[in-house]
């Protein structure tokens, strides 16, 4: 909780309104208490002042779909389907998501915290502020509480707000692969109620030949007599019904979307379920990209997310998510950014973020750059000049002056 001032904004993104030219943003005790023209700004002498020297500020990113805390990579998956083996081939021959889990299940709490820190700095360097984190690479229970244990504890030990999700029901573990029954059953009689007080939502991949639509809605409403909302994986690889499923029961989100139809962005808009959609996984199968303009056009809250895991999307960078969603989804700048700030925030319940006003949470970006339109224009440089959580400087190349 730290005061600071900025000041010689150049660009600021408000997502309350028109950027602001020539801005500056106070912040006290770690919220936002001023953010508008430079020239209005009330003097705090004592306050930290960094000077932006004309470079944009935006509120920070909050991704809201990640499953970043895992062992091992897949490397060798990714050069086979390179060569043109495809993502569900290899998942069906024991690779895939089975390949992580083995990883995951041999490593140690220390490690797998210590892999996972590794790339969560990466994210807030680049900008992240909250982050959602999925279990779902132990498929057992000790296994998934260790996951949200190191989840957890990524929240409370780095500079970085987290919101944790039980994905028990990620796909069927090899023990469970004759009684897949069996394994539901582990999952909600056992793993949910073990995994409630660790968890604040519960997710299932919802896809042919994982979960089915009526396993799907029999888990979640297990989930939530245990107080967990609902996130689906829905419409990923196929059509399957999960985004239906997901309007059906009130559900926080409905994730992926690639194959979603304009009847699905109806429901999902009618009942209220944001859009959390991640380009880096498409892009990364070069397979369909989510209709983001016809979710738009319904009404649905939009997020922008990295999806960050070792199969499908191995991104930490929310930099290159809004430039995949400006170059291959056809989402405006503004758009794109107001979807991996303002979008994400809704899309985790979380009003105290993803826009830069008075009372808001001093969670912001400054980028090495005059507009944020560089983010989707130079997607490979790492243009964050400066992370702010709640007022605190965490990576900059100056010293904030006294
Ligand atoms: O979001 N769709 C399911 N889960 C992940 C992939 C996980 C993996 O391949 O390890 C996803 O793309
Ligand atoms: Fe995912």
């Amino acid at each position: 909780m730290s005061d600071l001032l900025l000041t010689g904004i150049g660009h600021l993104t408000t997502n309350v309104g028109e950027p602001i030219r020539n801005a500056a943003v106070a912040i006290m005790d770690g919220s936002i208490a001023y953010a508008g023209p430079e020239s209005d700004a009330p003097l705090q002498r004592e306050a930290n002042r960094l000077d932006c020297d004309g470079r944009a500020v935006l509120p920070g990113f909050v991704d809201a779909h990640t499953h970043v805390v895992f062992a091992g990579d897949r490397s060798d998956e990714f050069a086979r389907r390179m060569a043109g083996e495809s993502y569900g081939a290899i998942a069906a021959a024991g690779g895939g998501i089975l390949a992580t889990v083995a990883a995951t299940r041999a490593a140690t709490e220390h490690d797998l915290f210590e892999q996972a820190s590794a790339r969560v700095w990466r994210m807030i360097r680049a900008g992240t502020t909250t982050i959602e984190v999925k279990s779902g690479y132990g498929l057992e229970t000790e296994a998934e509480l260790r996951l949200l244990r190191v989840a957890r504890r990524l929240g409370a030990q780095l500079p970085i707000d987290v919101k944790t999700t039980f994905l028990g029901a990620h796909t069927v573990p090899p023990e469970f692969s004759e009684d897949r029954d069996g394994y539901i059953e582990r999952v909600t009689t056992e793993m949910i109620p073990a995994a409630a007080d660790l968890a604040d939502y519960c997710d299932v991949f919802v896809e042919e030949g994982v979960f089915s639509v009526d396993e799907a809605r029999a888990i979640l409403a297990i989930a939530q007599e245990y107080e967990l909302p609902a996130r689906v994986h829905a419409e990923q690889l196929g059509h399957t019904g999960g985004a239906r499923l997901a309007s059906e029961i009130g559900a926080a989100s409905a994730d992926h979307l690639d194959h979603a139809t304009a009847e699905d962005a109806a429901v999902l808009a009618a009942a209220g379920v944001s859009a959390v959609l991640v380009p880096g996984a498409s892009h990364m199968l070069r397979s369909q990209h989510a209709p983001a303009s016809v979710l738009m056009e319904a009404g649905c809250n939009i997020a922008l997310a990295t999806d960050c895991n070792p199969g499908t999307s191995y991104l930490e960078s929310m930099h290159l998510v809004i430039s995949l969603a400006v170059v291959e989804m056809g989402l405006t700048v503004e758009q794109a950014v107001a979807a991996a700030t303002l979008g994400g925030s809704r899309a985790l319940g979380l009003d105290d973020r993803g826009a830069v006003a008075p009372g808001m949470l001093g969670d912001l970006v400054v980028l090495d750059a005059p507009t944020p339109a560089h983010i989707a224009y130079r997607p490979a440089t790492p243009l964050t000049w400066a992370t702010i959580k709640r007022g605190e400087l965490l990576s900059s190349v100056v010293e904030p002056e006294r």
